[in-house]
């Protein structure tokens, strides 16, 4: 995927759904239908800064089934690099901004027998898109929602209304917790399990669901990771020839995107493994941030995902 594939879109929507996310429509800039989607695609939302562009993946919540808009959630994110802070701070209603077009890595299974739906706090918003889907199907599913107090519970209205008894809610400040245990032993055979949120809570689902038997491909999570910051280091591209500065608060992507080379990506969050890289050569260490690469894989140190991951050292040479 490259810039050359975006979507002119303008926003034409915001409202302040809990006191850190916002809730943007957005329409394309010149009238026709926006590409078709299926629950839980995300697409990548490319901001133009005044210093940088960021590129943020966002899942889309509203209706596959309605496809004049496209509505996404953003987390205002304390520890931001800058792309929520950009989106809640300086998009207004009739900002122009590009997308990328949707992809799924986070689908309903098709042949499921029942779907069990987990969410976390901004988490919500893969599954609002794919309760549309099930809205229209037979399979039976419940959707559980952990948020930290009421206030905090994005989207609560929809929800009560579309899923009535199929909703459970969880308020942390009142000492309620999803009850992982008796909901993952009691499950009929064929239910598949999806979750997202916290790493934390995404590793507890998998971990008790995998304690009571649920082979790995009935269980679905979805975790975009934000680039964390690091210290600054040099990135030699081997094809290209050249070498390209990644500074503190930059990606090891976005540093190799800014140099003018085209690195293939699908997630910008650690998850879809289409960034890849080859390692050729690295002073100092990896610092290894996707979910995508194998412990093994991490160990031998020969590839990385330059979207979340960087080095901590001096030179890193990659075969770009
Ligand atoms: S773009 Fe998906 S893992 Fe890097």
């Amino acid at each position: 995927m490259s810039d050359s594939q975006t979507i002119a879109v303008e926003v034409i929507g915001i409202e302040q759904v809990t006191p850190l996310i916002k809730h943007f429509r957005l329409a394309p800039l010149h009238g026709q239908s926006l590409p078709g989607f299926s629950g839980g695609s995300h697409i990548i939302v490319v901001m133009h800064g005044p210093e940088r562009i960021h590129r943020n993946p966002y899942s889309l919540l509203s209706s596959p089934h309605q496809l004049d808009t496209y509505d996404i959630g953003v987390r205002r994110m304390e520890d931001s690099r800058g792309g929520s802070h950009f989106m809640h701070d300086s998009v207004k209603v009739g900002s122009r901004l590009e997308i990328a077009h949707p992809v799924n890595l986070f689908a309903l299974d098709k042949i499921a027998r029942k779907h069990v739906l987990i969410a976390g706090g901004i988490g919500i918003t893969p599954f609002l898109a794919q309760l549309e889907d099930l809205h229209r199907g037979n399979v039976p599913y419940e959707l559980h929602y952990s948020v930290r107090s009421p206030e905090h519970a994005a989207f609560v209205d929809r929800l009560r209304r579309g899923e009535g008894e199929k909703l459970h809610m969880y308020h942390d400040s009142e000492g309620q917790l999803v009850p992982f245990e008796t909901l993952l032993a009691t499950q009929p055979l064929g239910t598949h399990v999806y979750v997202c949120g916290p790493a934390g809570m995404i590793n507890h689902v998998i971990a008790t669901a995998r304690s009571h038997g649920w082979p790995d491909s009935h269980i679905h999570w979805e975790q975009f990771s934000a680039p964390p910051v690091g210290a600054a280091f040099e990135v030699f591209l081997s094809r290209a020839n050249i070498s390209v500065h990644v500074p503190p608060t930059q990606s090891l992507l976005e540093s190799i995107e800014s140099a003018g080379v085209e690195v293939p990506y699908l997630c910008r969050g650690g998850v879809c493994g289409f960034c890849r890289t080859r390692v050729l050569e690295v002073d100092g260490e990896l610092v290894h941030n996707d979910h995508f690469l194998s412990e093994a894989d991490k160990a031998g140190g020969r590839f990385i995902m330059p979207c979340v991951s960087r080095a901590h050292g001096r030179r890193l040479v990659l075969e770009l």
